[in-house]
């Protein structure tokens, strides 16, 4: 299947959920990383296996776009989310936060564009002084963008009933730290399957207290390009210096999170 929402010679199969590209588009590394090493964030530890959970396709693009993508220091990224359980818990990726790089005074921003399926993003910004953990839940689908704020761990999950393709442009150099997370085994909810729906449930290792869970929504932005039509890769290519935001967001900080709408979620219960 083409995957035409990305606007790029991008080809997944739908049996094994790997991509394949054409056309001179190339891709610089791939890695598959499997269930058991998710087991640091996993509701069931023990649940892991060898079987991918997700697969990573490193800086995708066209050769004549490489000097562009240096000189806004941006790459663009693949990620494939397998579909299945994993000890009743949906696939999904690690889940990270960005890490603050020399020189700058907030961590970096990222875009995400889903391209095939259903994904829920689970965001959560650092609690800071408050000592709050707010847990945002974001359901997009194929075509839909969100900007996820710098200080915000992010965590995306497949929720729909076959492969979740996502892609992301985001700061080349900049790196993730993934210690935040696991140190509380994952984010402050998972999102499981019982009896053919989706729940999501809270994640014992947080103070249910000091917890505020959320339903969000994205509000589209012309000026930071989420509004665009095109899909994120051919967006950037035509107008770069929409995508300034994602080298540095302090000035953008309040404008990137002005782009999500959010009201209390009420969680399933546990188990
Ligand atoms: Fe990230």
């Amino acid at each position: 299947m083409k995957l035409e929402r990305s606007g790029l010679p991008i080809f997944l199969d739908e049996a094994t959920s790997l991509l394949s590209f054409a056309d001179g588009l190339v891709c610089e590394e791939s890695a598959a990383k499997s269930t058991a090493k998710l087991a640091p964030v996993l509701l069931d530890p023990q649940a892991g296996t060898d079987e991918t959970a997700f697969d990573f396709y490193k800086n995708v693009h066209f050769p004549k776009d490489e000097a562009l993508l240096k000189q806004y220091r941006l790459r663009f990224d693949i990620t494939v989310v397998h579909p299945g359980l994993v000890g009743g818990e949906r696939k999904k990726t690690t889940g990270h936060i960005h890490a603050m790089m020399p020189g700058k005074t907030t961590p970096h921003a990222e875009l995400y564009e889903v391209l095939s399926g259903t994904a829920i993003y689970l965001l959560q910004p650092d609690p800071g002084p408050s000592g709050r953990t707010e847990l945002i839940a974001v359901t997009l689908r194929a075509g839909e963008k969100i900007i996820v704020p710098a200080n915000c761990a992010h965590c995306t999950v497949n929720a729909g009933s076959g492969t979740l393709v996502f892609d992301n442009l985001v700061l080349e150099s900049g790196a993730n730290d993934y210690g935040v997370i696991q140190a509380h085994k994952g984010m402050a909810a998972f999102v499981i399957e019982r009896d053919g729906a989706l729940r999501l449930i809270p994640n014992p290792q947080y103070d249910p207290a000091a917890t505020d869970y959320k339903k969000g929504a994205v509000i589209q932005s012309a000026a930071l390009g989420t509004a665009d039509p095109l899909p994120t890769y051919r967006s950037f290519v035509q107008s770069p210096d929409t995508y300034r935001y994602l080298q540095d967001p302090t000035p953008y900080n309040e404008a990137i999170a002005a782009l999500l709408r959010t009201e209390p979620l009420t969680l399933d219960a546990e188990g």
